[in-house]
Order: C-alpha cells, then structure tokens, then sequence
C-alpha cells in the first residue's frame, strides 16, 4: 500500500538540536508516511554525513541536499530555485537554522541583577541580559546574526510559499520556527531593526522571528499555510560554546540537574530541546495559537512535554515589524533578481 507522502524542508540540521530532530521525525513517522527530507545547508560534507546516517537507520526515509547559506540572500534564492525543479509542494518547513555569536559576559548586568534586582532568576532562565554578541556584518551590510537568524528565513518561506500553497490545496502546511527564551521586546529598538547598534543582536533577531511568524500566519491562513513558534529551552550544542567551553559545561552538568529542577526550560540535551519542535508536526495545526511559544521542558516525573506560552506582541506590533523585515528583503531581492 502505497503511504502518504510528507516533504519537509529543514534548515539547521547538521548539528545540535537539529540534527537529532530529524532523526526523531524520521522514526516518528517513517511507519505511517513516505517521508522526503528537503535538507538546506551551509558544509555540504556535513549535509552527506547526516544523508549516510539517515540512509543506514531509515532507509525509506527519501532526502536531497540542497546547498544554502541563510545568511546570504544570493545563495539562498539559488537553492529555491533548485528546490522549485525537485518538488511541486511542501508541507512543513522548519527553520531551524541559527547563530548567536558571544563577544563576552556582560559582568555589569549579571553582578547588578545578582545583587539589586528580583528578577536574577528570569535572567539566568532566558540568558537575557547575561551577554554582549558581536556585531558582524555580511556582504550585504547586514547584522550577520539578523541575517541568518530572520531575514534569510524570510526570504526562504516567501519563495517557498507556492510551494506550501500547492501542499495546502489538500491538507494544510506548517511553518515551525525556532525561537528562544532569550527573545524579549526589550532588545528590540523600532529604529534599529537589525540591531546593529545594540548589544543583544540574538535576543533581537528572536523576538523580530516570532513577529514575523504571527504575521506570517495572519496573511497566509485563509491559503492553508500555518506559522507557529517552538522554543527548545537550553540545551548545550555548538551555540553554547561561545558562552563556555565543552568542558566547562560537563563540570557544571550535576548542578545543572539540580537547577533544573526549579527550571524544567533547561533541557540540556538536543534530544530533549527537539521535544516542542517535534510535538508541532504532531498536532493539528489549526488547534494551535499562533501567538504561543510551545516550549520544551523537562522534568524528573514528566519527562520530555511542551507547554505553551503567550508571546507579549500585540497584532499591530507583529504588522509593522513584518513590513520592516520585507522592505529589507524587497531591496536585497531586486539586487539579485
Ligand atoms: N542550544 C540552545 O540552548 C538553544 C536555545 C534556544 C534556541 N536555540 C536555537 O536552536 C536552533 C539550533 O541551534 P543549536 O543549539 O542546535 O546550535 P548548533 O548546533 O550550532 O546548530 C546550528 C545549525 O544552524 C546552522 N547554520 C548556522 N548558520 C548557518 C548559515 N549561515 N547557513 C546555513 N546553516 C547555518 C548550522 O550549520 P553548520 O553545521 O554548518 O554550522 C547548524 O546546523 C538555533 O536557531 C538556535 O538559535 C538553541
């Protein structure tokens, strides 16, 4: 009997959290579907490792490698084009993709927090605060961390959207972005939409995601197409080495456990962080708010679960910030189209 077909395209699979999601959708749904992995990325080597381990543990399981950088709208529109030749519809995509370059500790804030402030606790739950990040630029002159973490994405979906549209015509379409506690309105500054000026150009970039994800939900829900918001709590992968080495983390693992008893968001590992992401291809989409984080936790009693958190963004805010984000891409697209 031949399986439904299931196209999932993925950003920011060759490591971390990524990586051990794929596997996990692979096992989830290999029984019940003929899976066709649409894999982007940056190290094609990487992307042939993660092709060989796929073929030797899921062997029905279909995948292409698409080369694409995020961060740089010219590789990006290439590797659309190339997607467009190999698929005629998509059901999901998840954008996965992400960096958080750390310059240092922000001692000031964390010390004053510590000693002054209530609120020590929501700074070491989100890492909010606790860092300043390195204000890179790409080619195009743009914050390197705004790039890869939003405007890349947004280009992606925009010319992925017939795509989803096709799909949608006979079940509907996800979009699943990768958000993170470290998202807050208080990185955001409405004339400095990149964050080239400020020092928290990740919690920035995250909070501009989940406007763009409520307005992109908003315009593209009556055409079947659905926008939601996954936050996997902390989990130690290549992106929290640039807080602290490898090693520093195991030393610190045992107290890690004992903290995350009062804060289950510290998933520690990418095998309990994937728990939200993958908990959203499971359900319905049309039951899920897309104004919510769904947030995986993880507990001594209750094990891996999501739960959902509402996202302090009004529909007006989400509106003017999406326009923001288009009218950056509209400039670099009709510099490379
Ligand atoms: N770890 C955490 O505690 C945590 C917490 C909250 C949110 N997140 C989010 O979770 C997502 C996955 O992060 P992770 O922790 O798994 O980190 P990771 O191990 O560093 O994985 C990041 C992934 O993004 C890819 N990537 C980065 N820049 C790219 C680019 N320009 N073009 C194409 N691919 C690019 C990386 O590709 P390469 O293999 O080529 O480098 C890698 O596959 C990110 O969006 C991150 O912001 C993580």
């Amino acid at each position: 009997m031949d399986l439904p077909e299931k196209v999932i395209l993925f950003t920011g699979v060759t490591s971390g959290i990524g990586l051990v999601l794929v596997e996990r959708i692979a096992c989830q749904f290999e029984k019940t579907h003929q899976l066709h992995f649409c894999v982007t990325c940056r190290n094609m080597n990487k992307g042939k490792s993660l092709e060989k381990m796929l073929a030797i543990n899921h062997e029905s399981v279909q995948v292409t490698l698409i080369k694409v950088d995020i961060g740089d709208v010219k590789s990006i529109l290439e590797g659309c084009n190339k997607i467009r030749k190999r698929f005629s519809k998509m059901d999901c995509m998840y954008l996965n993709a992400g960096i958080m370059p750390v310059k240092s500790f922000n001692w000031k804030n964390i010390l004053k927090s510590c000693l002054l402030d209530l609120n020590a606790v929501e700074m070491f739950r989100t890492g909010y605060g606790m860092f300043n990040t390195t204000q890179l630029v790409n080619d195009d002159g743009i914050n390197e961390v705004f790039a890869t973490n939003v405007l890349g994405h947004y280009v992606l979906v925009q010319e992925m959207i017939p795509l989803l549209e096709a799909n949608a015509q006979k079940k509907l379409s996800q979009i699943i972005w990768t958000t993170s506690a470290n998202a807050t309105k208080d990185a955001y500054n409405p004339n400095d939409l990149t964050c080239k000026l400020g020092p928290n150009a990740y919690s920035n970039s995250k909070y501009v995601m989940e406007a763009t994800s409520i307005e992109l939900n908003e315009r593209y829900n009556s055409k079947g197409i659905y926008s939601q918001i996954a936050d996997p709590g902390t989990a130690i992968t290549s992106l929290t080495l640039g807080i602290l080495p490898m090693w520093i983390w195991y030393i610190f693992l045992p107290i890690l456990w004992m903290v995350r008893l009062l804060l289950p968001n510290l998933t520690l590992t990418p095998y309990n962080a994937c728990q939200s992401l993958l908990w959203l291809l499971q359900q319905c989409p049309e039951d899920l708010d897309p104004g919510s984080r769904y947030c995986s936790q993880t507990s001594l009693l209750k094990g891996n679960y999501t739960v959902q958190k509402k996202i302090d963004i009004t529909p007006g805010e989400a509106n003017s910030i999406y326009n923001k984000v288009s009218v950056i891409a509209e400039e670099l697209l009709s510099k490379y189209t």
